[in-house]
């Protein structure tokens, strides 16, 4: 047998490039102009929303290091959001396979509702490298928990987990959109996802109230629990232990004064407000899972 060198290696970014020029989408379907330049001075998100707003650490930072904690928040926040919407997908993809209803209505919303992830995905994605900034990524731990857990999953809480992503930073991201304090990139990116998580909403909302009417008692009892744990699991995720030290603060006192901090618990109480009503009035927070939801921040 003779032997044959081996096929030369190319560089995978390069190859990734190049098909992505070739390929119809999900990449070049967004209209934002990622190469204008972002300034540092300008404000990444709100700063009355930022985990820090108003403490002592707050009060010793000059403004520069405030908004570079703006920075870092939001890349995390994004970072956090492809995170989620990439494990929402699994399970959409998961529940359609099982439920074999192929070609219907129900089953071709829940396909472009992957799509559409699909394209927020890449777009949050460009947007923390147009930032300056790397991805901040879920613990090992946080990432085998969820593939454990996503074996446990009904629709019942897979829909209300698409509603705890999605009706949290909706909230957030429909005030970044109106602040002109805000830098222009963050609030367009913002805009073009609100707009198309509106439908996502309505699809959720819909389906898991149709579902839970249908649900046995132990079945919901199973499915609230999980999704309670899951809720507090994925919304911990969103201000990375390494925000703090990326902007040059002591992470230990930096967390502290986050948890204590009553400005940032009005802000989750206010961002979950709406969501924590639809999914007691769906039986999907009973009082024995109060204690998680208090612990998500969402409930007092
Ligand atoms: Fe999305
Ligand atoms: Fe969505």
């Amino acid at each position: 047998m003779t032997h044959r060198p081996p096929p030369r290696t190319q560089d995978p970014a390069g190859v990734a490039q190049r098909l992505l020029r070739a390929s119809p989408g999900p990449a070049p379907a967004d209209p934002i102009d990622w190469d204008t330049p972002v300034p540092d001075d300008v404000w990444f998100c709100r700063p009355e929303r930022l985990s820090l707003y108003g403490t002592p650490l707050w009060e010793e930072m000059d403004q520069q290091q405030r908004v570079e904690l703006s920075r870092h928040e939001m890349a995390s926040f994004m970072s956090a959001g492809i995170w989620t919407e990439l494990c929402l997908m699994q399970l959409l993809a998961r529940h359609m396979a099982s439920s074999g209803n192929f070609g219907d209505s129900r089953s071709t919303y829940a396909l472009t509702e992957v799509a559409d992830e699909t394209r927020h995905c890449v777009m949050f994605g460009r947007m923390i490298h147009a930032m300056g900034c790397s991805p901040y990524t879920p613990s090992a731990v946080v990432q085998r928990l969820f593939t454990f857990a996503g074996t446990l999953y009904s629709e019942l809480s897979v829909f209300a987990l698409a509603l705890v992503i999605e009706e949290v930073n909706d909230r957030l991201q429909r005030e970044i959109v109106r602040d002109e304090r805000v830098q222009p990139l963050v609030r367009e990116v913002c805009r073009l996802h609100v707009t198309e998580e509106a439908r996502h909403v309505s699809f959720a909302r819909t389906e898991l109230l149709h579902t839970a009417a249908r649900a046995s008692r132990p079945h919901l009892a199973l499915q609230r629990e999980l999704t309670a744990v899951s809720a507090y699991v994925a919304l911990a995720q969103r201000i990375h232990p390494d925000v703090y030290s990326a902007v040059g603060l002591d992470p230990a006192r930096a967390r502290r004064e986050a948890r204590g901090n009553p400005h940032y618990r009005q802000t989750l109480r206010w961002s979950g407000e709406k969501l924590t009503a639809f999914l007691a009035q769906a039986g999907m927070i009973g009082r024995l899972q109060r204690h998680w939801w208090r612990r998500t921040g969402l409930l007092p």
